[in-house]
């Protein structure tokens, strides 16, 4: 899909490259869009001190780093601490490296291959992984065997449709959201991530099940805006190859996100929580 593209295998449905050479910034820029809103939902969730919690594919870290504080887990520096546990997981755990010394745990770990330990967390999240999956039943089965009785499944993920809306035209950036998540949806992404989640833990049965959507308005040329043009020159070369769209119309888009004069609308993230009874 990308001529920047590396050799290296890749978990099947997901469309990016861990070992792109922008991808930190990519999953950082990420983060600053949805961190405030996830942060404050797993406050409202009521995740505190001595918690066990499992962030499964952690990307850069930020919400495993804030899930330590939270729930106090032990660290070099604080020995005689309360006793929570963080597990952060991923296929690539590389830029997770540093969460050791916040008391993480890193776990190089395929979700959809790799078991779970039973019954081990009070909390499992996850983030924009899930719509990636391919059997996203059986990931989810698995999320939920590594909580205890009592224990909270906390999913997110996105509707894209509403991506780049904007007082600017009808038509603001909508050639670009078609082409690029058309590719992602062919390489196995599902953009209506959220409502499947919500779907799944329905189907399994779990009680007090709740799902919210969230939007963020993005400003031009912002450290939000920027993960918007990486995502681009990301898709850049398979959006050329295909024939979707010209590298001048993509340059355009990329001007267009640089600028502060022009605001848009994220896509929709849905979480979704539920209990195992
Ligand atoms: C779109 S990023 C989201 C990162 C992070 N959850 C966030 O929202 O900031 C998806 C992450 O899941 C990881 N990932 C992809 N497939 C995976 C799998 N099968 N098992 C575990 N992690 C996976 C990727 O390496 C990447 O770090």
């Amino acid at each position: 899909m990308n001529a920047q593209q590396t050799s290296r295998p890749r978990p099947r449905g997901y469309v990016f490259d861990p070992a792109w050479e922008l991808e930190t910034e990519r999953l950082r820029t990420n983060e600053a869009i949805w961190d405030p809103g996830t942060f404050e939902r797993l406050e409202r969730l009521g995740v505190g001190q001595g918690w066990r919690c499992l962030e499964i594919g952690a990307g850069a870290g930020s919400t495993a780093k804030w899930l330590a504080s939270r729930v106090g887990a032990r660290n070099a520096a604080d020995p005689a601490g309360p006793a929570g546990r963080v597990v952060a997981t991923d296929v690539e755990t590389g830029r997770l490296a540093d969460l050791a010394a916040c008391g993480v745990e890193v776990w190089r770990h395929d979700v959809s291959t790799d078991d779970l330990p039973p019954a081990a967390f009070d909390l499992v999240h996850t983030r924009m992984l899930v719509q990636h999956l391919a059997d996203k039943q059986d990931a989810v089965r698995r999320m939920i065997g590594a909580l205890r009785p009592g224990g909270l499944l906390f999913l997110e993920d996105t509707d894209s449709l509403p991506l780049f809306r904007s007082a600017v035209s009808e038509d603001f950036l909508q050639d670009i959201r078609t082409a690029g998540y058309g590719l992602m949806r062919r390489g196995g992404h599902e953009p209506r991530g959220g409502h499947f989640d919500l779907r799944l833990m329905l189907q399994t049965g779990l009680s007090e099940v709740s799902a919210q959507g969230r939007a963020v308005m993005i400003r031009g040329g912002s450290q939000q805006a920027r993960h918007y043009m990486l995502w681009l020159e990301y898709m850049r070369p398979g959006i050329v190859a295909e024939g979707l769209l010209a590298d001048t119309r993509i340059d355009a888009a990329l001007a267009e996100m640089a600028d502060p004069a022009n605001w848009w609308l994220s896509q929709v993230m849905i979480s979704v929580s539920g209990r195992k009874p």
